[in-house]
């Protein structure tokens, strides 16, 4: 992620809490605890529709989004942009792979553009922007 390896290292690690915040068009704000937010590179993210509704009519109104890591002391936010929602293609396919493995089907695969990166960490640091 923009080559901040701990924000990398910290939105890769299976042990840690990943939330997306979406907005609806009433203006709602809504978050959910998505295991499936990945990094794809340095700039982008994505995130698995399993079970999620309400979080994929947010994104289909309002293309913004946040996406908060945290583990320990340790917590990253990225608000981000829809790309695209993807129900085919080779990242879709991949990704379908490894779900189809855990007996689970997706619906798509969402891709976001990063925005900005804060450190949200509990210490002195916390809410500098870092990108
Ligand atoms: C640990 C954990 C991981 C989850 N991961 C995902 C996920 O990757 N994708 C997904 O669609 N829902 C996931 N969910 C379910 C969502 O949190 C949520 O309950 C569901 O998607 C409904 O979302 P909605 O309120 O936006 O409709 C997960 C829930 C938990 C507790």
């Amino acid at each position: 992620m923009k080559n901040l390896e701990n924000v990398s290292k910290l939105f890769q690690d299976p042990a840690s809490t990943k939330v997306i915040s979406t907005v609806s068009k009433e203006n709602e704000v809504h978050s959910i605890v998505a295991g499936s937010i990945m990094v794809i590179d340095n700039d982008t993210l994505a995130i698995a529709e399993v079970f999620m509704n309400t979080t994929s009519a947010n994104l289909a109104a309002n293309n913004q989004a946040a996406f908060l890591a945290v583990k320990g002391m340790e917590s990253y936010l990225i608000n981000a942009t829809v790309q695209k929602r993807h129900t085919d293609g080779p990242l879709f396919d991949t990704i379908a792979e490894k779900f189809a493995a855990m007996n689970m089907s997706i619906k798509a695969i969402w891709t976001f553009t990063v925005d900005k990166i804060y450190n949200e960490s509990a210490g002195p640091d916390g809410g500098k922007q870092l990108f």
